[in-house]
């Protein structure tokens, strides 16, 4: 292999699934190297969005055949959540079966995209000969920091979002910061939530580094943007070892933000992006937090304020409750009804809180509802 300046980060998962997470700047001519290198051999079913592969389809092909990779077949599944689809898992299955030549051929998947392409080619890669191997070549920065590793592939079944999924482990990770160039600003503010959200419950000298740094997260520093990939996937890599099934209540605390953020989220019908709707949501906990007395008042503002420097959301648009309620009881993690909500109580420090009064979430909601503070 030739000079390495890629940094890698092992997951270990038990069984022999180990994987690899490598981050570097303008690398895709590499990706075939780097892929051939972690074991995987035979042909590749690419899936990718016709945006995304407008922009990366050459110089991917051109890296996958340098590692020697020359039986590659092109799927494109349309952008958009509406797309993590059943329907878009059928027509990809039935293509790669085709492709494989009826299961004659050994054949792998490559998903080049956001959360969408990760999220349905891994499932692919999950139901098809009862799983074969992918390799993750994540394009937002949501799919670098969070979507991109832990397993967690699926779809959408009809309104309900993630229904139908499977834990399934990717081979490799290849993330290739300069993709970012081409995303939009929105995107790479919904993606930032995450980050912050890392920097909030596990690391302060992340939090830290993203407020010194925000201007050069935005112009793509290359070395800014190195930093808080790499510590975001260790974050998120070391919550996934501890907790592959997400069961042990370990992985759970990834879901501060999240657990008012989804349905708003919901409600909105997908009008705000994933993150952020998880801002709004971080402002929401951070408010309950405070009203319990479990954070101070002016840690909360220090957040809120890394937030609305970034560009993201903390007033909820849509001001009808009923509906964000609605959402708000169907949360699959909630356990015999009682509500569970990961509240931080400084920065780099949680708390798993249970069966907090209905009258103190709605009274949240209610006073981050736009014009009403
Ligand atoms: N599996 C997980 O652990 C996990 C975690 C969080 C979110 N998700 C899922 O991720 C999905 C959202 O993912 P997302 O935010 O990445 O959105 P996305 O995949 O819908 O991508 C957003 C848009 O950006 C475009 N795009 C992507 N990369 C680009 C690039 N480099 N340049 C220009 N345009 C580009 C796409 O074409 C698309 O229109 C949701 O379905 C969510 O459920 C999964």
């Amino acid at each position: 292999m030739a000079q390495d300046h890629l940094t890698k980060i092992n997951v270990r998962i038990p069984g022999g699934r180990d994987y690899n997470i490598y981050v570097g700047y303008d690398v895709l001519s590499r990706t075939g190297e780097y892929i051939r290198a972690s074991g995987l051999k035979g042909s590749i079913f690419l899936i990718t969005s016709p945006t995304i592969g407008g922009y990366y389809l050459k110089p991917l092909m051109a890296g996958l055949n340098n590692g020697g990779f020359k039986d590659i077949h092109t799927h494109l599944v349309p952008d958009g959540e509406r797309h993590k689809s059943n329907a878009s898992l059928q027509k990809a299955l039935s293509e790669i079966i085709r492709f494989s030549r009826e299961g004659e051929k050994k054949v792998f998947i490559v998903n080049m995209g956001g959360g969408v392409i990760g999220d349905l080619g891994g499932f692919v890669a999950s139901v098809y000969k009862r799983g074969i191997s992918y390799v993750q070549v994540p394009t937002t920065l949501l799919a670098f920091v969070d979507c991109g590793i832990g397993g967690k592939t699926g779809i959408n079944y009809k309104s309900i979002k993630n229904c139908v999924g499977a834990f399934h482990q990717p081979r490799l990770v290849y993330a290739d910061l300069s993709l970012l160039k081409t995303l939009n600003k929105r995107e790479m503010r919904s993606g930032l939530a995450e980050v912050i959200k890392y920097g909030v419950i596990k690391s302060p000298s992340l939090f830290d580094f993203i407020e010194d740094h925000l201007d050069r997260i935005f112009s793509l520093d290359k070395k800014v943007m190195e930093r808080i990939a790499v510590e975001s996937y260790r974050i998120k890599a070391d919550y996934v070892q501890k907790d592959e099934f997400d069961t042990k209540g370990i992985r759970a605390e990834l879901n501060y933000g999240h657990t008012i953020g989804h349905a708003i989220e919901s409600a909105s019908k997908y009008a705000y992006r994933h993150g952020e709707a998880v801002s709004i949501g971080m402002a929401c906990v951070n408010d309950l937090a405070v009203h319990l007395g479990m954070l101070k008042k002016n840690t909360a503002a220090r957040i809120e304020n890394l937030l609305i420097r970034s560009g993201l959301p903390v007033k909820i648009k849509n001001r009808n409750l009923d509906e964000i309620m609605d959402f708000f009881w169907r949360d699959k993690k909630f356990i015999n009804g009682k509500n569970r909500f990961i509240v931080a109580t400084d920065i780099g420090k949680i708390k798993i809180v249970e069966d907090i009064p209905l009258s103190a979430i709605t009274n949240v909601i209610k006073k981050r509802f736009l014009n009403d503070s």
